[in-house]
Order: C-alpha cells, then sequence, then structure tokens
C-alpha cells in the first residue's frame, strides 16, 4: 500500500481506507506515504514542484492539489471535490514589519483568509471530503468554532452530501454563522462550548454514521501541510528562522510539523525553521503544557474574544507535542488587548484578518520584545482567517475605543461645507 494510518506512538498500522481517527488504544493516528516508491514514480524533487503546473478536473489548480503525489497520491483524480484551495499571497508590509520591529525584506504574512470559504479550513477540507466520498460515507459533521462549519457547509453542498454542524452558543463570530446557514447545512447551536461539541462529535462518531471533518481527522491535516510547502516554494525553498501562528485544536501545529518533517525527508530542507505557536491568555493549555515542559495536559474553560481559537482541551495535542520537538518550537501566550492592537495595525496595512489569525503578529511583537525573535531573523506569520469573518469586532472596536489606532466613523450633514471639515 501506497498510504496507510498510523498511531502515532505505537506504531500500529491500519489500511487507508479503515474508518477510524485513533487506534484501539485511543492514540491519534497518521497518515504515512511510502515515499521512496512514490519517488520512483516520479521525480520528487523541490524543482519538480517549482516548475510541475497542475490542473484538477481540468482547470489549472496550484494550491492544495498541486503536491497531490504527497497529499493523497491513491485518490482518482474525479474523486476530487475541490474549490481551488491554497495559492494564498505571501504578503510583505513596510507598516506591519515597522511596528513589529523586524526588516521589511525579511517578514512575510501568508495570508490562508484568501481561500474560498475565508479560512485555512478549505484546504483540509478538499481532501477529507474527497475522502468522504471515496469512502462512501452518507454524511459528514463537526464540532466548529465557526471556520471549520463555514468550510463544511460548502464542500458538503458542493459534494452532495448531507451535512451536520455542532457549534457552541453565542460564540461564533457573524460571518461564520452567515455561511453554514446559507450554504444550506444543518446547523445545531449546542448550549455548551466548543469543547462540549467536540466531546459530542468524537462519542457520536461511531453511534452516528456522520463522517467528522474536524482536525482529528487525519485527511484534513494532508491538506494543511501545503501551506507549508507552499510556503517553502513561495520563499525560493529558502528555510525561515521563524513560522509563528495561533494554536487552538492544534491541528495546524501538527500539520506543518508533518510537513517540514516530510520536506527534509524528501531532501527540499536541510534544517527546520522553529515554530512559535501563538495561544490567547485565557484559552491557553498548550502554553501551560509548554511551561510545564509538557509534562501533562490540563484543559481548561476557555475565555477569549478570538472566538476561532476559545478551545480549552485541544484533541491534536500529542501531534502538537511532537511537531514542536521536530522544530525547538515555543508557545506563547497573549493577551485579547494585544491580539486586538496587532489587528487594528494588521487591518490598517490594508491586508487585514480576523482577530483569531492577528495572534500571530501579536505573538512576534512580544517574542521581540522579549529578545526570543532577534529584528534581523526572517519571520513568517500566518493569518488563518478573512477579516470579514468577524465584522462584529471591528465595528465595536473603532466605534467605541479611544486608542491611537481606533478609525471612527464621522456624522456629517449633506453639504459641501461639512464635507470640506475632512478635506
Ligand atoms: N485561526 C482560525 C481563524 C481558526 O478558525 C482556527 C480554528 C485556528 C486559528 C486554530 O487552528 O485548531 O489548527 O490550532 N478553528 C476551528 C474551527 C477550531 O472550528 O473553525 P488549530
Amino acid at each position: 500500500m501506497i498510504s496507510l494510518l498510523k498511531s502515532i506512538a505505537s506504531g500500529t498500522e491500519y489500511p487507508l481506507d479503515d474508518i477510524r481517527f485513533t487506534s484501539d488504544s485511543g492514540e491519534l493516528l497518521d497518515v504515512v506515504h511510502d515515499i521512496d516508491a512514490l519517488k520512483k514514480q516520479n521525480n520528487l524533487t523541490k524543482e519538480y514542484f517549482s516548475n510541475k503546473r497542475s490542473t484538477v478536473n481540468g482547470q489549472p489548480s496550484g494550491g492544495v492539489w498541486h503536491f497531490k503525489e504527497l497529499v493523497m497520491p491513491s485518490l482518482a483524480e474525479h474523486e476530487i471535490v475541490s474549490k481551488q484551495e491554497g495559492n494564498t499571497r505571501l504578503y510583505r508590509s513596510k507598516k506591519i514589519s515597522a511596528w513589529l520591529g523586524l526588516q521589511k525584506e525579511k517578514f512575510f504574512l501568508k495570508h490562508e483568509g484568501e481561500n474560498p470559504t475565508g479560512s485555512f479550513k478549505d484546504r483540509g477540507m478538499t481532501v477529507a471530503i474527497s475522502m468522504a466520498k471515496h469512502l462512501k460515507q452518507k454524511a459528514v459533521s463537526c464540532a466548529s468554532t465557526g471556520n471549520t462549519s463555514a468550510s463544511l457547509a460548502a464542500y458538503a453542498s458542493e459534494a452532495e452530501l448531507p451535512g451536520l454542524v455542532l457549534i457552541p452558543k453565542g460564540n461564533v463570530a457573524v460571518g461564520k454563522i452567515s455561511q453554514a446557514l446559507a450554504y444550506g447545512t444543518k446547523t445545531l447551536v449546542v448550549n455548551g462550548d466548543f469543547d462540549d461539541c467536540m466531546r459530542m462529535i468524537r462519542e457520536a462518531q461511531e453511534k452516528l454514521s456522520a463522517y467528522p471533518l474536524n482536525s482529528i481527522n487525519p485527511f484534513r491535516l494532508e491538506g494543511q501541510k501545503t501551506i507549508m510547502w507552499e510556503i517553502l516554494m513561495q520563499l525560493n525553498w529558502n528555510v525561515p528562522d521563524w513560522f509563528v501562528f495561533p494554536g487552538g485544536n492544534l491541528g495546524n501545529t501538527s500539520a506543518f510539523g508533518k510537513a517540514l518533517y516530510e520536506a527534509r525527508q524528501l531532501g527540499w530542507i536541510d534544517r527546520m525553521p522553529r515554530f512559535a505557536v501563538i495561544q490567547a491568555e485565557g484559552a491557553s493549555p498548550f502554553y501551560k503544557a509548554f511551561k510545564n515542559n509538557f509534562a501533562a495536559l490540563k484543559p481548561e474553560k476557555a475565555e477569549t474574544i478570538a472566538t476561532a481559537i476559545k478551545i480549552g482541551a485541544p484533541v491534536n495535542y500529542t501531534k502538537a507535542v511532537r511537531a514542536l520537538k521536530w522544530t525547538n518550537g515555543i508557545v506563547e501566550s497573549v493577551t485579547d488587548e494585544e491580539i486586538l492592537e496587532a489587528k487594528a495595525v494588521v487591518d490598517a496595512a490594508g491586508i487585514g484578518a480576523e482577530p483569531a489569525s492577528c495572534a500571530s503578529a501579536a505573538g512576534i511583537k512580544k517574542l521581540i520584545a522579549r529578545g526570543e525573535i532577534k529584528p534581523n531573523e526572517t519571520v513568517v506569520g500566518l493569518l488563518t482567517g478573512n477579516i470579514l469573518k468577524d465584522p462584529q469586532v471591528i465595528v465595536d472596536y473603532h466605534f467605541n475605543r479611544k486608542t491611537p489606532y481606533a478609525n471612527p466613523p464621522h456624522d456629517i450633514e449633506a453639504t459641501i461645507d461639512d464635507l470640506k471639515r475632512f478635506l
């Protein structure tokens, strides 16, 4: 078999087509591809991917399926449900690098909010929903702080599969819940938090035949790996010193670690960037575990304005710890105030992203102040979701805050005289 499922600690193997998300003893599963065998079919060098022109079902693709050979080699092209995920921009910004105190040539922001439904989730969703169809699943489900539900809803509709999403009551940004409703998925508002929703999905997994598309599904992470590979390709395969991104359920942390591990195995890179995972202070179980040398994960009641990462019991914890070990990584936490200031700066640079995404910029600022990131180092930050996902936070900030970054609107009379005051 070219690909199989393998439990991350014991190494127990299962066929790729087994409908399972953990080993018999409850460990998380990796998708493992036989890279040596794949290399015999194609010369999978970095030059091969830099020069390749990829298509999916007759359309130019790039993005996730540009790396199909290393994402899901056994899937037939006609089984792929894709909306052209990925191929997102790597921004440079004079304004943001000046605010951070980094050199503008050496600071980049990868904008995953430019995906079809406005977040990085689409990268994982295209792979997992294609596999759901391949595995002849009759319905798909997820727990979500919002973006996964928006993505699932769009892809389930396109794949003509019934979808079921569980979201925590009062804690999902308006842009995201709008998407879930509009794309026509069954949306269940749970009287509980995200961790309750996730627990229900895990419990229901065997009893309901609704295939889970959360990041506990290892196929999701295969798609999310391509964020890392695309960045490396955009940087001409030069490895940055730091890669900084927000952490919630820790799917990205796990996927990016695997991407780099495989990039090394493939001979694309000869050193690892260091990871800095940023959590919101009120939802920081991974940060606290890191501070405690990963002795244990203590689930907590999460609270933050960045609702996307309002998670107290991350399901991918063990994979994320492994990723930090591979990359000599660190975890930092930032306050909601720090997130909001960073967001105001990222937004005013004309780039813009939702609150959780801007934890990246807030974290970089803090790590520079602490001397952990040096001003002359190359840093890539990840923006995970689109600015329009959470308009309420923006309106509240600019209407009500008295900070140098607030940009409140002004009421004027319908006269040129009144207009002149602003020219
Ligand atoms: N940023 C955004 C915008 C997110 O929506 C999420 C997760 C994260 C960061 C954290 O990523 O879980 O891989 O560590 N959102 C999930 C959801 C949980 O349901 O949409 P992670």
